[in-house]
């Protein structure tokens, strides 16, 4: 059933309020519509479990309770051209809040928090946003991260490939804490965005990085693109090196490490 349970009020320059609902379909549609259809911007809409939630290209996302499963309705005054920034600065914020529990993860371009141990996926981030000549009009910043789930909670094939906080460290830990900690480092890379000093967060995220200098295979728009992961732009793109030594940089696409 889909309830609101509360309004609850932030501390942050780019939201003011969060709502927490006990099921959904999707947050990302919830936040998606509150922008569109009431004009509604900086709030986070929160969900114990969500029925239809979706990740990159569309696919399923397992939400059963017990993660962390949120989109960030925000519009921050940055260069509409660094929007590709946003997804690798969102995730950059999830692997500095799951630090402070001790719980070390890697970055796989665009999206992936894996668990550095296994390489299996922890969460991902979905950015929807709609840019106008010269501004941002809305930016969802979608965030899914198997939290307090045993593993038995998801489907059999999706056992094989995914792990939790729970089962990497046993550990119940405050979906709300981990919240507030993602969106204080959140709020911090904005300012560093607005303030045009990108080079730092791209940095940071080749701290995290699981892929550069490795060779890959980058599906995009059907095709598939072998070669070594080479950098990423100040954009958030990643620039594939061929065997014929051409370089091509994509945007989005699905990396595989070969
Ligand atoms: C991915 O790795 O493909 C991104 C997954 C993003 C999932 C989150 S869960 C909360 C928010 N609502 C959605 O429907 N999707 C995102």
């Amino acid at each position: 059933m889909t309830s609101l349970l509360k309004r609850a009020e932030v501390d942050s320059e780019f939201i003011s309020e969060i709502l927490h609902y006990s099921d959904l379909g999707s947050t990302n549609s919830v936040a998606k519509r509150m922008v569109l259809k009431e004009k509604k911007q900086g709030f986070i809409v929160i969900s114990k479990t969500q029925t239809s939630g979706y990740g990159q290209r569309g696919n399923f996302w397992e939400s059963p309770s017990g993660g962390l499963w949120c989109s960030i309705a925000i519009n921050p005054k940055i260069n509409p051209k660094k929007i590709g920034l946003i997804p690798i600065l969102s995730a950059l914020c999830v692997v500095k809040a799951l630090k402070s529990y001790n719980v070390t993860t890697r970055l796989k371009w665009p999206n992936d928090i894996l668990n550095s141990a296994d390489n299996k996926k922890l969460g991902g981030i979905l950015v929807e946003g709609k840019v106008s000549p010269g501004f941002i009009e809305y930016l969802i910043i979608g965030i899914g991260i198997n939290v307090n789930n045993s593993l038995k909670q998801f489907s059999l094939p999706l056992r094989k490939r995914v792990t939790s906080i729970l089962e990497i460290s046993k550990n119940d830990i405050s979906l709300i804490d981990l919240l507030n900690k993602i969106t204080f480092y959140l709020e911090d890379g904005l300012f560093i965005m607005i303030r045009g000093e990108e080079r730092q967060i791209l940095s940071e995220w080749k701290e995290w990085d699981n892929v550069l200098g490795r060779n890959v295979k980058i599906t995009s728009n059907n095709i598939e693109y072998e070669g070594i992961a080479r950098d990423l732009t100040e954009f958030g793109q990643i620039i594939l090196e061929l065997a014929d030594g051409r370089e091509i940089t994509f945007s989005s696409g699905t990396l595989t490490l070969i």
